[in-house]
């Protein structure tokens, strides 16, 4: 048995079905490509049959990625592998992740199938994976409320077919952790072949027991783990790959296991999903919360003053919190810019975007005297759309906000090249904003969320905002980031109208497969 754990990335599939927390392709890239810079193994980039737009996603996430395996998941159907072959095609290295489920009730009252006819249709669909690619993975879903004579007697045959990494998951999050390292136990010694392939497992937080299901499999023999940054996926989550990883690292004497991970980019990739997605990290979060690293009692700062060790399991720089670091100032270069970007693993597309971005940047300067990474990062946040997608532009604001008066909103927009005023009342100062907004622009749409997070510390920290918009069954998230909240508010109503007015959307995720 080797003593490397794989670790697959699934943010990009199973995490953008967290409700509102879609991507675009921009953004998926984006992500790619900071999961590749942490070495992650195995990215799955998503569900190629779900939608064109998940399609062109994978695929351009294939064209990108270079070093991490890219993978895409289907269905047990011809038309599924399909999608999802010809999706991956452009990657260096490929793999197609096939699932059906297995459980009594999911056979039954979902895919309406017998045993036997399921059994059937993972072996065909292990031969057309195997078409395009020999890295086939196969997913028993629900496994974790399967019968196991019957899981031993599926793996078997997929193995048999070719499978290359077989996968247990949870689907539902209802096992516990003894009982979930039995189960991988039993399939390891029962499963003829079983050393021929990869065990993998993938966990679901409905019990808060992903990331402890996942460990204890891992230390019954599974060899890749299906995790997510910060934890997000369906429902209340999968296996937090920040977690898994630090808890493999950390405690070598029971593993004795090695992750590819570069541990110092859990940080950054942290910061960068939540930024996208609108999903906020809880500042007690293992590992990326603010806190996870911050002694608060005099006793345990006595004690790490005296020794670290004292209080201290990790090391804070360890997994990418020193990366914050102090980066450039007011009188950086465009060229110093731009490195530092490219290191943080951001590439905009166009000189005009850069340009713009730099110009962000010399404004911010002039308002904050010392621009971390974070900042860098919410500058660029809106530049998912481009230019020429900018169809709403804000020319003019005046926003006041007095004791005792109601909040007003002045605003001056732009709508392609034409200007646009109007004047609200609200019951707050981005309320009344983002009415004088709607009386321009009526775009008929409904406010899902509205979040504000300082980026730093300190009163001039810029205010990241996300704005989540639905419209019929579509959904954007808008970002915006200034000193001033106000201002960062109806930069990110203006970002998430210009995503729904440029089809920068997903309709309902994998919803409709
Ligand atoms: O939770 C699950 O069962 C899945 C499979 C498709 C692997 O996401
Ligand atoms: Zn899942």
């Amino acid at each position: 048995m080797t003593n490397r754990l794989i670790i697959f990335d699934t943010t990009l599939r199973d995490g953008e079905q967290s409700p509102g927390a879609s991507m675009t392709r921009e953004e998926k890239i984006r992500v790619a490509r900071q999961l590749e810079k942490m070495r992650v193994d195995v990215i799955e980039a998503g569900f190629a049959a779900a939608s064109p737009g998940d399609f062109e996603a994978i695929r351009a996430i294939a064209e990108t990625i270079r070093e991490s395996t890219v993978c895409s998941l289907a269905r047990a159907s011809e038309a599924d592998i399909e999608r999802a072959g010809e999706a991956i095609r452009p990657a260096p290295q490929k793999r197609v992740h096939t699932f059906i489920a297995t459980s009594p009730i999911h056979m039954e009252k979902k895919l309406r199938m017998t045993p036997d006819q399921v059994v059937e249709q993972a072996v065909k669909a292990i031969g057309w994976a195997r078409r395009y690619t020999d890295d086939v993975e196969f997913s028993a879903e629900d496994a974790g409320r399967s019968d196991l004579d019957f899981l031993c007697r599926i793996f078997e045959a997929v193995i048999r077919a070719g499978a290359t990494t077989v996968n247990v998951p949870d689907t539902v999050g209802y096992n516990l952790p003894r009982q979930f390292a039995g189960t991988i136990e039993q399939l390891l010694a029962r499963v003829p072949n079983a050393d021929k392939v990869i065990w993998s497992v993938h966990c679901h937080n409905d019990l808060g027991l992903a990331v402890a299901n996942s460990l204890a499999a891992v230390l019954a023999g599974a060899r890749q783990v299906e995790c997510t940054i910060n934890g997000l996926g369906e429902r209340a989550g999968n296996a937090a790959l920040e977690e898994v990883v630090m808890a493999v690292r950390t405690r070598p004497d029971l593993f004795q296991l090695e992750t590819a991970i570069e541990t110092t980019q859990i940080v950054p990739a942290s910061r960068l999903v939540s930024q996208i997605t609108g999903y906020p990290v809880q500042p007690n979060k293992a590992i990326v919360g603010a806190n996870a690293f911050a002694h608060e009692s005099g006793i345990h700062q006595d004690g790490v003053l005296k020794h670290r060790e004292t209080y201290e399991i990790m090391r804070a720089e360890d997994v990418g919190w020193a990366q914050n670091k102090l980066v450039l100032g007011k009188h950086s270069g465009r060229n110093a810019f731009k490195s530092r970007l490219a290191e943080l693993g951001i590439v905009l597309e166009s000189e005009e975007a850069l340009n713009a971005a730099f110009a962000r940047f010399k404004e911010l300067a002039d308002k904050k005297h010392e621009i971390f990474d974070a900042d860098l990062q919410a500058l660029v946040s809106d530049e998912t759309v481009t230019p020429a997608q900018e169809h709403f532009k804000l020319n003019y604001s005046q926003v006041t906000s007095e004791t005792g008066e109601t909040p007003r909103a002045k605003i001056i927009l732009g709508l392609d090249g034409e200007e646009r005023k109007a004047e609200a009342n609200g019951s707050g100062p981005v309320d009344a904003a983002f009415k004088a907004i709607e009386q321009v622009v009526q775009s008929g749409t409904q406010l899902l969320l509205y979040s504000v997070n300082a980026i730093t510390t300190g009163t001039d920290a810029q205010g990241e905002v996300t704005v989540r918009l639905m419209k019929g069954e579509r959904v954007v998230n808008g970002q915006g980031a200034d000193t001033d909240i106000v201002i960062a508010s109806i930069k990110a109503y203006l970002n998430a109208l210009n995503k729904l007015y440029a089809g920068l959307d997903k309709v309902n995720p994998q919803g409709n497969v």
